[in-house]
């Protein structure tokens, strides 16, 4: 069943595929740059549910079950691509071998499609993944297709947005180096002028919280302030006498940070996915409206599945205004 009507871009600037699509976040960006998506692919079927009531169409299914003659010509290969670990079998080759991982699949598509442009997305700790070799090894082999290829961590603050989430952008162009230098940054907002005035909030009540003095309150580079913690019970044993409340604060869950500041990076593992925020008065959880609002997705984007199941997509997706400002600028530089 499908929800929403296909957008029928009859001049587009440029086509692009959405592989490991999610809900869409590239597809978002890149049809509001003018580009037309000529096929998609996600495993999940909720994410699929939530992708064909906003876009109009299913993506195909398991990647690794598709033909690449199954997919169309297209100008960009879009990805955020789940980091898996390379066999070192292809060591005496030189080069870790990528078979049987998900790369390999977007090589495959590569080889027998020659796309204009790669544009690939990351969670930041692949950068240093099995010793930084699993970053290396993606950047040899599609150098070895003769991809000039770059990558930059970008940080979805510095694209309107009020949350901390750093990530990695690789691209690649058959003949041009990308330059990352050249992307348009913009200022943060704070998750103040994100929240909504209205909604089913989940309070703390006063007891279970703790509010340090302003002149504690701590703002961090990442433009977070933390400005107190959960009143969970605390670990005494083997902690100095005056420095007990400190285990509460070393579990992240526990913190809590102050709405004039930014967003912790949206969690894609868990299901709850916020973090608890003081708005001056009271000490609350953002709601999934908001989150989607973290991420950049607009007002009017379809959420499909269970609460749960939500906050799961939202956290693995990307910050839309983030792949925007990228693609905007590789369409500057690269087309
Ligand atoms: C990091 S998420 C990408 C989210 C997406 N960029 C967005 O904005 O929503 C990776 C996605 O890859 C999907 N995936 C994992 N293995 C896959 C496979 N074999 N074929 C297709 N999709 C797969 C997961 O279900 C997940 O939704």
């Amino acid at each position: 069943m499908l929800f929403a009507k296909k957008k029928i871009n009859k001049n587009p600037k440029f086509t692009f595929i959405d592989l490991f699509a999610g809900i869409g976040g590239f597809r978002l960006a890149l049809e509001e740059l003018g580009g037309k998506c000529v096929f998609s692919s996600e495993i999940d079927t909720e994410c699929a549910k939530t992708y064909a009531s906003n876009f109009g169409e299913y993506p195909s299914g398991d990647i690794t079950k598709i033909k690449t003659t199954e997919i169309p010509k297209h100008t960009i290969l879009c990805g955020g691509f789940p980091c898996q670990p390379f066999s070192i079998s292809g060591k005496m080759k030189g080069f870790d071998d990528t078979r049987g991982t998900l790369f390999f699949n977007i090589l495959e598509i590569i080889k027998d499609k020659h796309p204009e442009i790669i544009f690939l997305e990351n969670v930041k700790h692949l950068k240093d993944h099995n010793n930084k070799k699993t970053l290396k090894t993606i950047i040899k082999h599609l150098e070895d297709l003769n991809y000039q290829t770059e990558w930059h961590l970008l940080n979805a603050k510095d694209f309107g947005l009020a949350q901390n989430r750093e990530r990695i952008i690789i691209v690649g162009h058959k003949i041009k180096r990308f330059d990352f230098s050249k992307i348009k940054k913009e200022k943060n907002r704070t998750i103040e002028e994100i929240m909504d005035s209205k909604g089913n909030f989940e309070y703390l009540k006063p007891e279970e919280y703790t509010i340090l003095p302003k002149s504690k309150w701590k703002t961090q580079l990442s433009g977070l302030i933390f400005c107190g913690y959960r009143n969970k019970s605390i670990r005494v044993n083997g902690t100095r006498p005056n420095t007990e409340h400190l285990s509460r604060v070393h579990k992240q869950p526990n913190r809590i940070y102050s709405i004039k500041g930014t967003h912790p990076t949206l969690p894609s593992q868990e299901t709850s996915g916020r973090f608890w925020i003081y708005d001056g008065k009271k000490v609350r959880k953002l709601t999934l409206n908001e989150c989607f609002k973290l991420q950049g997705f607009p007002e009017d984007f379809q959420k499909m599945s269970s609460v749960g199941a939500c906050y799961n997509q939202i956290g693995n997706a990307v910050a839309v205004p983030m792949i925007k400002g990228v693609a905007s600028q590789i369409l500057l530089q690269l087309k």
